[in-house]
């Protein structure tokens, strides 16, 4: 199966009119592989930007001739008003305190008529099936013990804060990537990963888990994971695990006022 960005969502250049794009801007970047991507489907002019406030994130990745990496915050974005033409920001504003102020700058860097966009998931709304019992359930605990702020259902809200901030012409899609391990038994994939260990994934998450648990607690929540491994593992030797899950991926576009449509 191919290795596919299960965040990519079909139909995402169109709806982002990237073949028009000659400025492109992506907030809380991370490494930057996205805003590549991004760039990839853009007009061979083009130029992007992509921006993170994680100075280690940001090492991971490398600025190019047309990629140019740069460590800043999204509430206070150092480029010009009125400079880009696509400004998007995916799985952000999921993370912080005050989602409009990113979404305010976003859309003053923007030009008159030219697109901001967000990717945002909505987890809590994830559904999935898998041969262990528990499994997925226990993974949706994990996922909320360690979310911190994050609000883990923020794709549903993101047409409601693109008009907050002024945005017009807002339209929203949404995909529902399908991820799935083991077996062949859900042949409607997009995405395929090995199947997750999750005794490794509690021992990943400690600093995020300790605050919230108790060493009792934390104790009980490993011998979950040993447990569903173990009867995974069996499974897995047997050639009968498999497990597929999905869960609804918001891509929201709005147009800034003002202006004729960007790029056009
Ligand atoms: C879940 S990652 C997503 C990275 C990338 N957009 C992607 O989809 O692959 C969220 C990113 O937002 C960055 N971030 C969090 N708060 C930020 C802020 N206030 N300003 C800029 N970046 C921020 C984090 O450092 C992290 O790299």
């Amino acid at each position: 199966m191919p290795d596919i960005d299960p965040m990519i969502p079909p139909g995402l250049v169109d709806f982002l009119d990237l073949g028009f794009a000659r400025r492109i801007v992506d907030v809380g970047c991370g490494s930057g592989s996205f805003t590549s991507y991004l760039l990839g489907q853009a007009p061979p002019t083009a130029v992007a930007i992509g921006l993170d406030i994680n100075r280690a994130v940001l090492k991971e990745g490398r600025s190019s001739k047309d990629v140019r990496l740069m460590l800043a915050a999204a509430e206070q974005i150092p480029i010009l008003s009125d400079w880009s033409d696509m400004v998007i920001c995916r799985r952000l504003l999921m993370n912080l305190p005050k989602p409009s102020a990113a979404l305010g700058e976003m859309v003053r860097i923007a030009k008159r008529g030219g697109l901001v966009a967000a990717i945002e998931p909505d987890f809590l709304a994830e559904r999935g099936h898998s041969t262990v019992p528990g499994e997925l359930e226990f993974l949706q605990k994990l996922l909320l013990l360690t979310s911190k702020g994050s609000d883990l259902g923020f794709g549903p809200k993101c047409v409601a804060l693109f008009k907050e901030v002024g945005l017009s012409e807002i339209e929203a899609l949404v995909h529902s990537p399908v991820t799935v391990s083991g077996g062949d038994s859900f042949p409607t994939a997009h995405c395929e990963r090995s199947a997750r260990r999750l005794v490794e994934l509690v021992t990943k998450w400690p600093i995020e888990l300790e605050p919230r648990l108790g060493k009792a607690d934390l104790d009980a929540l490993m011998k979950e994971a040993r447990d569903l491994d173990r009867v995974r593992d069996q499974q897995v030797r047997d050639a009968e695990y498999a497990s597929a899950s999905s869960f609804p991926l918001w891509m929201v576009r709005g147009r800034k006022v003002g202006g004729m449509n960007a790029g056009r």
